[in-house]
């Protein structure tokens, strides 16, 4: 957990300016997480928790900026939806960044709705089925 939130301090607060209290949520204490090492270094992060009985709601995705655009995210992502799918959940849901909704939908999210705000961040939500 120190690792994961040592990169979405540099990512999210430092980076992204998403301040401190909104970063660090409770979600953290029941979420399962995913870490990718690099030469014995965390470079990127994800999280998901349940959301309902058969979604999963994937979300705090980082990568260091260094390491960006190298597949580190999605293969943080195809873990964790590769784990949601095994523990038998049916669909996954996420709040993109505008930004982001590329890197989504390469991974076979669609964008469901308008945009809106989300600690200062315009974003949208995406979902797939598992
Ligand atoms: C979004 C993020 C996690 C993507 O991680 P990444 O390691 O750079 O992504 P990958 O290298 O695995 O990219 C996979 C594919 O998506 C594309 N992609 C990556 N970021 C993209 C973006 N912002 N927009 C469109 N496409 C993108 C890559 O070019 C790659 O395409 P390819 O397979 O055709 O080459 C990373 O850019 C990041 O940490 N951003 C800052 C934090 C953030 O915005 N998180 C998302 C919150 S919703």
């Amino acid at each position: 957990m120190q690792r994961a939130w040592a990169i979405r301090r540099r990512v999210f607060i430092e980076e992204q300016r998403v301040p401190e209290e909104i970063e660090m949520d409770a979600d953290d204490s029941h979420a399962f997480h995913a870490l990718a090492i690099l030469d014995g270094n965390a470079i990127g992060c994800g999280r998901m928790v349940e959301h309902g009985r058969r979604d999963v709601k994937i979300g705090r995705m980082a990568v260091l900026r260094e390491f960006r655009k190298t597949g580190v995210g999605a293969a943080i992502l195809r873990f964790l939806v590769d784990r949601a799918r095994r523990r038998g959940f049916h669909r996954a849901i996420l709040h993109a960044q505008l930004t982001a909704e590329g890197f989504y939908l390469k991974e076979g999210f669609i964008a469901v709705g308008g945009a809106f705000d989300e600690a200062g961040i315009a974003h949208r939500r995406m979902e797939r089925e598992l």
